[in-house]
């Protein structure tokens, strides 16, 4: 029998999946101690031989992963045969290499970390970098919710749109959108600094005018490398920009330092919660699990 368990960062997600698997769904009992330590429990008779664990890792990352390897570990020791997990959103996967002699390879550790305790298949949803995830020792696969933002952009009814690239790592995600709407595309050049960590775009002469403009990129953290590129848009005469991602973690003042240098709209999905989700990933989830485990 495969069993459904929602993490604690995905219980509505994990039963939303379940319901339209039609299958069984575990809630967890879990706590934090006052000193932010996390306590989880499956129930007394859980004995199952396959399971599907959805947790999403966003901020606080570190958190979400350390419950992720509880209860992957608590599942394999309990006799799971076949572990198969779901994180919407994985953290850490933007340090896939050395930048500078002496870092650490985040990326690969968590790679690492999720191998030992038994994940057997892992499911992301527009991982930073798919090259880099490659590394992974288990059964992995990537699903892109770009085909689901462009459909929400469909409905939107958008002037005359052009899609953009923010930097060269969002060049294939802005030419499925535009392929899909059947619109222009373009985009930027970004520098970033490795120490500081400031962002640089650099500026294109453009003509947006009569245009609605989106934005696309895989994340939005603080919101930097989006605002440079929404200003350079509104100087070349863009009427609504629309910032639309996968990943809205939406640091700090992000949603202020977009809205300042011109965005109108933020349109995301919901690997990451908050108040801008418009588009569940569920179906993405639910249509790629019933191809690849028997169910
Ligand atoms: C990095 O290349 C990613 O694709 C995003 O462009 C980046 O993480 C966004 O970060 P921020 O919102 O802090 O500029």
């Amino acid at each position: 029998m495969v069993v459904v368990v929602g993490g604690p960062s995905s219980e509505k997600l994990g039963s939303d999946i379940a319901k339209k698997l039609d299958l069984p769904y575990i809630n967890l009992e879990s706590k934090v101690f006052p000193d932010d330590e996390s306590y989880l429990k499956f129930p007394e008779e859980f004995r199952e031989d396959e399971l599907i664990v959805i947790q999403s890792c966003f901020p606080k990352q570190d958190k979400r992963l350390m419950e992720l390897l509880f209860i992957v570990d608590t599942a394999k020791e309990s006799g799971v045969k076949n572990l198969n997990v779901v994180i919407p959103y994985l953290p850490y996967a933007r340090q896939d290499k050395k930048f500078r002699a002496g870092e650490v390879v985040s990326n690969r550790s968590i790679g690492n970390l999720l191998y030992t305790v038994g994940t057997d298949l892992l499911l992301t949803i527009d991982v930073h970098q798919y090259e880099s995830f490659k590394e992974f020792k288990m059964r992995r696969l990537n699903i892109s919710a770009m085909p689901l933002l462009a459909e929400h952009l469909k409905s939107m009814s958008l002037s005359n749109p052009c899609i953009i690239a923010p930097d060269k790592g969002a060049i294939g995600h802005a030419e499925v959108i535009s392929s899909i709407l059947k619109t222009d595309c373009t985009f930027f050049e970004k520098q970033r600094d490795g120490i500081t960590g400031k962002v640089e775009t650099i500026e294109k002469d453009l003509n947006f005018r009569g245009k609605d403009i989106v934005i696309i990129d895989d994340m939005i953290s603080t919101g930097g490398t989006i605002a440079n590129v929404s200003k350079i848009a509104k100087n070349c005469g863009a009427e609504k920009i629309i910032a639309a991602c996968t990943h809205a973690l939406l640091v700090g003042n992000a949603e202020e330092k977009m809205r300042n240098s011109g965005v109108t709209e933020i349109v995301t999905t919901d690997t990451v919660p908050n108040r801008f989700c418009k588009i569940s990933v569920a179906p993405i989830i639910v249509d790629t699990l019933r191809k690849i485990i028997e169910i």
